[in-house]
């Protein structure tokens, strides 16, 4: 007897099934994305099968054996950060990004670094001669460090069981495929069901387990959302190609805190860790240039100096015009109307340009402050001074206020030798002796007598 086929519609951005093609999604609303999958249930080879097969039993939570989960340190720190202290064992999980920004690098010089485990390198998207070409230009080997180039997972839990990793790499989640389904690799059940049997994996060896992600056009993971709920970490890789920095960004993170951040520097020799990321982002100027102030900021826990240039000329057009790179225009536009009320400019006959440099986002409501200080250094064509920083937030009627954890970015600025730094009038400090002199201002009226 012929054998049924069993098949499936699934929408290929955010994984719902239906028993029939549908012209939208009636889950995300997008139109046009079902796609016939086919699903086989019968099992034709086996998939991962634990050792354990007992059928659990409810324990009583005070009862569980908690012995402190010890976790694998890594020669990173950036990435020891970002995992909140370590690689877990038994955790998965996934690294995203946009093509091309290295997060094939920084796995192979992790499975380079950690000498003392056992690394697999699963590839489904280079050769074996590729992975070897890299290693070189990172000029590093290890003898713990195998590499596997192989997309079916059932060939890959054979050679698991042979080698018995303490890290396995997967490079990457959209090129595995599994038997025990019918429909191509990258398709939205494919992924899950791969993604679901090395998350079993991985739960019963204990083997921690990195997975690389694409990432779609519009900067979201490929592949359905899923895959986020299902691992327990995720990680992003983002950064300006044409900028040699890049940010490993924790998205989520069931085993620590959720707004680290870590920062690389992309060299001829692969990616270097940056511990002080405040000195690269500040600009080494001789003397003090108009249009330029410095923001202490937050980068998720991480406070962060950064360097903001402004170009304020006249308007040659009847509309102004108002350009922000790595900076909020809907938010660089309302600081100018703060400006044109409180402070008396004619900025409707200005052109502004605003930059964050460094090829970074911010979206920290502190650098209020000094987005208005660099625009009326350059349109007054006074310089602010290499040693004065600012945190504040500036609200519709012109007053600074507080942000949070502002001693954090005082001793920040202070570490970087600011020898000033300008702060709301309502920020509550604790500690009273910082050897950087801290001017607080209650309006923005305050900080235009200080410094123009
Ligand atoms: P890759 O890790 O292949 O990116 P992904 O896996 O995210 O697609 O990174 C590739 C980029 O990094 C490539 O454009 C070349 C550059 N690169 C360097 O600049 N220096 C190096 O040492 C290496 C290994 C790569
Ligand atoms: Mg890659």
């Amino acid at each position: 007897m012929a054998k049924k086929v069993q098949s499936a519609f699934f929408c290929q951005n955010c994984g719902t099934q239906s028993p029939k093609w549908l012209g939208k999604c009636p889950q995300c609303n997008e139109w046009n994305t079902y796609v016939e999958e086919v699903i086989n249930r019968e099992e034709k080879t086996k998939s991962w099968t634990g050792k354990n097969s007992k059928t659990n039993t409810p324990s009583l939570i005070s009862e569980i054996d908690f012995t402190n989960e010890k976790r694998i340190d890594t020669p990173d720190k950036e990435l020891n950060r970002v995992l909140g202290g370590g690689i877990v064992p038994g955790s998965i999980v996934l690294l995203g990004g946009d093509p091309g920004i290295g997060k094939s690098t920084l796995l192979l010089q992790l499975a380079l670094q950690m000498k003392t485990k056992k690394v697999l390198y699963v590839t489904g998207e280079e050769s074996e001669k590729q992975i070897k070409m890299r290693a070189n230009r990172i000029s590093q080997t290890s003898e713990n460090c195998f590499i596997l180039c192989e997309t079916s997972t059932q060939n890959i839990f054979q050679q698991i069981e042979k080698l018995q990793p303490n890290i396995l790499i997967a490079d990457s989640i959209q090129t595995l495929h599994t038997a025990m389904i019918d429909s191509t690799p990258g398709s939205v059940s494919q992924i899950r069901s791969c993604t679901g049997e090395l998350l079993k994996f991985a739960k019963e060896t204990g083997t921690a387990v990195f997975l690389i992600g694409h990432i779609t056009k519009d900067g979201s993971l490929a592949g359905p959302k899923i895959l986020e709920h299902m691992v327990d970490t995720v990680l992003q890789f983002e950064g300006d190609r044409n900028h040699v920095y890049r940010i490993l960004r924790t998205i989520k993170n069931r085993f620590g805190s959720a707004s680290e951040l870590g920062v690389y520097q992309m060299g001829q020799g692969g990616l270097r860790q940056v511990s002080n990321p405040s000195e690269i982002l500040i600009s080494q100027r001789d003397e003090p240039t108009s249009g330029v102030a410095i923001s202490a900021t937050m980068e998720g826990a991480r406070p962060l100096l950064i360097e903001i240039q402004s170009l304020v000329s006249s308007a040659v057009y009847g509309t102004p015009q108002r350009s922000a790179t790595g900076y909020d225009g809907k938010r660089l536009n309302m600081l100018l109307a703060v400006l044109e009320k409180r402070c008396g400019f004619r900025l409707g006959a200005k052109d502004v340009f605003l930059n964050i440099t460094g090829g970074i986002k911010i979206d920290d409501t502190a650098t209020d402050l000094a987005v208005i200080c660099s625009v009326l250094s350059s349109d007054k064509n006074v310089p602010l001074g290499m040693e004065v920083c600012f945190a504040a937030e500036i609200g519709l009627s012109g007053e600074l206020r507080a942000v949070t954890r502002i001693e954090e970015r005082i001793l920040e600025a202070e570490k970087l030798g600011y020898k000033q730094i300008v702060i709301s009038k309502h920020s509550k400090l604790s500690k009273k002796d910082f050897k950087i002199s801290i001017k607080q201002c209650g309006k923005i009226e305050e900080v235009f007598r200080l410094f123009f």
